[in-house]
């Protein structure tokens, strides 16, 4: 690991325009650099970097962030990468500290697997390529189904002789550790003798992002009898499966390239298709997306385009875990290969070019094709149809991220029409499942987290609404509104802007004795009046570092090992002070400064959250006023509530005009 103090030192260097200058041009305008953006195309630019804030950001696509992030979204890096190319570019030296002893030895046995691999694959390419067996056997059989050398030297293909141990004998005199060959997978020792595992089989290396290999698939030649059609590496330190696409490392610069990526099915539909030309394409193995396998594809593109077989199994194995890749927020497009055919089968049959633009012409959303063959599944059956509609509903419901909400009218126009059903209809069924989940989510987190207790065993939120039963009040937010969405966003808006000036006005004099920091904290920490969890991991962090006396800027979070936390700030952050400089000459000089205002920005902030936890207090108590009641519990509610209103009216003359639902 590199040590902290490493860290330091590269941050400390570290210039954000050098660094995007590296791979944009830039020129400078006002106090900010712009170019033309890097993660979209554009003919006039609209990235602009902020040397000051240490950010930058894109108003043509959105993206955002600071040198590391730029790295890691720019080269693919990961953080270590990242800071790793820094310190080579400031000529910092790296000091890497001690990691623990079970660590280190995790590493030992996976740096030992790699080699191991490494070395099997170059024995297994020599064997193809330079043994009688290998070129009778072997080689006839790919060049049969149409592979050609080039493509098998790329993939680094290769092959494992019928012998029952020629590979483990050649390994164990080349003085590799027996248990490491079995922990490989390529060696299983019997009664303490060592033999092949994938005897007489096709060797297909699968390699990591930087072209490691991890492990391999071994696939029987010919028909299969009997045995498996394919072996693969077991799980080990370095082989995870659920991690892995095949092709992955091969594929990366046409995913990029693309802005889309394929995903098949096999190992050899990945390798006919990059023969073809097709090279932005990589392999899940057979089995549904994963996660982690998702999160991978995401690194590289938003759109992801499946092509499987037509047959059945395949395309419920492709529709499974797919609503994870839309709650992701990707783009998932379907393409079914006709008649018996795979791929691999299809572009060997009718040729690079007519695949290509088979792909292009059968391309179908996702979600409507779902609504195609469940509703081609249920026929005339009521029942069936109404479940339909609900599975519908229910996936649409997962676009509820912000910039989806567009996609989400989209497709409630299109489903209803393809269903003939009312699209108001759908529209409010679609707003139940996002209400449905928001509750389920919120009354999770309540449950899970106490967000102060960390830092100061203070107060904290608590589990706020607790009804006067001791029962959990279901979390308050606008029930019935159509466009929940939409408010759930401009509520949200209020509480960014209350965290950003806590970043940037944080350490200002407030009043005697208090810093702009102390009172949002004061006003904060007792009201509960940040419902975004990610903010609050925001002020929880700032509390902390607040607490042990430093001096927390944005620039603490900007550069944060957790690069979740980076982007959130980034989110926050503007850039309006900036970009206005120059209106400074058309006011003579007698714009307000940042020193003027940032008292308003900060009580404007504060008193909009808590005018809305006044109003939120209000509607549960009145919620409460309309379970029955003895006259004195009535008379305390409505005292509560003349009190509350009260205090709303002043809080509202207080605070000027106050923007409000
Ligand atoms: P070919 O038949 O040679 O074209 O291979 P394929 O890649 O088209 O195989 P298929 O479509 O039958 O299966 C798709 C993928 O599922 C394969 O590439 C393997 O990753 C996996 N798979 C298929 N059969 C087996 C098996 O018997 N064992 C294991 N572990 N994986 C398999
Ligand atoms: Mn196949």
């Amino acid at each position: 690991m590199i040590s902290q103090q490493t860290i330091q030192q590269i941050l400390s260097r570290v210039d954000v325009v050098e660094v995007v200058g590296s791979f944009v041009k830039l020129k400078k305008r006002g106090v900010n650099y712009i170019g033309l953006c890097p993660f979209h195309n554009e003919k006039s630019p609209s990235f602009s970097v902020s040397p000051t804030k240490e950010i930058y950001k894109c108003f043509g696509c959105g993206k955002s962030g600071n040198s590391i992030s730029f790295l890691m979204e720019a080269e693919k890096y990961s953080y270590v990468e990242a800071l790793r190319w820094l310190a080579n570019k400031y000529n910092v030296e790296i000091e890497e500290t001690e990691i623990s002893p079970e660590l280190k030895a995790q590493y030992q046995v996976g740096d030992s697997l790699y080699i191991i691999n490494q070395f099997a694959q170059q024995y297994f390419s020599d064997q193809l390529f330079k043994s009688e067996e290998g070129d009778a056997i072997a080689m006839s059989y790919l060049q049969e189904r149409g592979f050609n050398e080039d493509i098998i030297r790329k993939f680094q293909i290769g092959y494992c002789l019928q012998d029952r141990d020629a590979f483990a004998k050649a390994a164990l005199a080349a003085q590799y550790n027996e248990e490491y060959l079995q922990k490989s997978g390529l060696v299983v020792v019997r009664d303490g003798r060592a033999y092949d595992n994938y005897r007489g089989r096709i060797i297909f290396p699968i390699h990591n992002q930087s072209g490691k290999v991890l492990g391999f698939g071994a696939r029987v030649i010919g028909k299969v009898e009997r045995a498996p059609k394919y072996i693969n590496t077991p799980e080990n330190e370095i082989y995870h499966k659920s991690k892995i696409l095949y092709g992955s490392y091969f594929a990366r610069q046409a995913i990029d390239k693309n802005d889309e990526c394929l995903l098949v099915e096999g190992y050899t539909d990945v390798v006919s298709l990059h023969q073809a030309g097709v090279e932005n394409v990589v392999a899940s193995g057979g089995t549904s997306l994963t996660p982690d396998q998702l999160r991978l594809v995401k690194k590289y593109t938003k759109n992801l385009t499946i092509i499987y077989d037509g047959d059945g199994a395949g395309v419920k194995a492709a529709l499974r875990g797919l609503d994870l890749a839309l709650e992701e927020g990707l783009n998932v497009k379907l393409v079914l290969i006709p008649d018996n055919e795979d791929p691999d089968s299809y572009v060997n049959k009718i040729g690079a070019e007519a695949f290509r633009d088979f792909v292009k012409a059968n391309k179908k959303d996702f979600i409507l094709f779902q609504v195609e063959i469940l509703s081609k599944d249920a026929g005339d059956d009521t029942n069936k149809k109404a479940a339909l509609v609900n599975q519908i509903a229910e996936t649409i419901a997962k676009l509820n991220k912000t910039e989806d909400f567009t996609k989400q009218q989209d497709y409630i126009r299109r489903c209803s029409d393809l269903l003939r059903i009312d699209e108001i209809g759908l529209n409010n069924l679609v707003n139940k499942f996002i209400r449905d989940k928001l509750m389920k989510q919120e009354l999770k987190d309540q449950k899970q987290q106490n967000p102060f207790g960390q830092s100061d065993g203070g107060p904290g939120f608590g589990p706020p609404m607790m009804g006067p039963d001791g029962f959990e009040e279901p979390p308050i937010f606008v029930p019935g509104e159509e466009d929940a969405v939409q408010l759930f966003n401009k509520d949200e808006a209020n509480e960014r802007a209350m965290i950003r000036c806590l970043l940037d006005y944080g350490l200002k004099p407030w009043d005697e004795g208090r810093r702009v920091a102390d009172y949002i904290f004061e006003e904060s920490v007792e009201q509960g009046m940040i419902d975004n969890k990610e903010l609050v991991r925001i002020m929880d962090y700032y509390k902390g570092w607040y607490d042990e006396g430093l001096e927390p800027t944005s620039k603490n979070f900007l550069y944060h090992e957790d690069q979740g936390l980076s982007a959130i700030v980034v989110s926050v952050m503007d850039f309006a002070y900036e970009l206005s400089a120059k209106w400074n000459q058309h006011f003579d000089g007698k714009m307000p400064t940042v020193e003027d205002i940032y008292r308003n920005d900060v009580r404007s902030a504060i008193n909009y959250l808590k005018i809305r936890k006044i109003r939120r207090l209000l509607d549960e108590n009145q919620r409460d006023m309309q379970k029955p009641h003895n006259s004195d519990e009535l008379m305390v509610l409505l005292q509560t509530h003349m009190a509350l209103k009260k205090m709303e009216q002043d809080m509202i003359k207080a605070n000027g005009t106050v923007i409000l639902k």
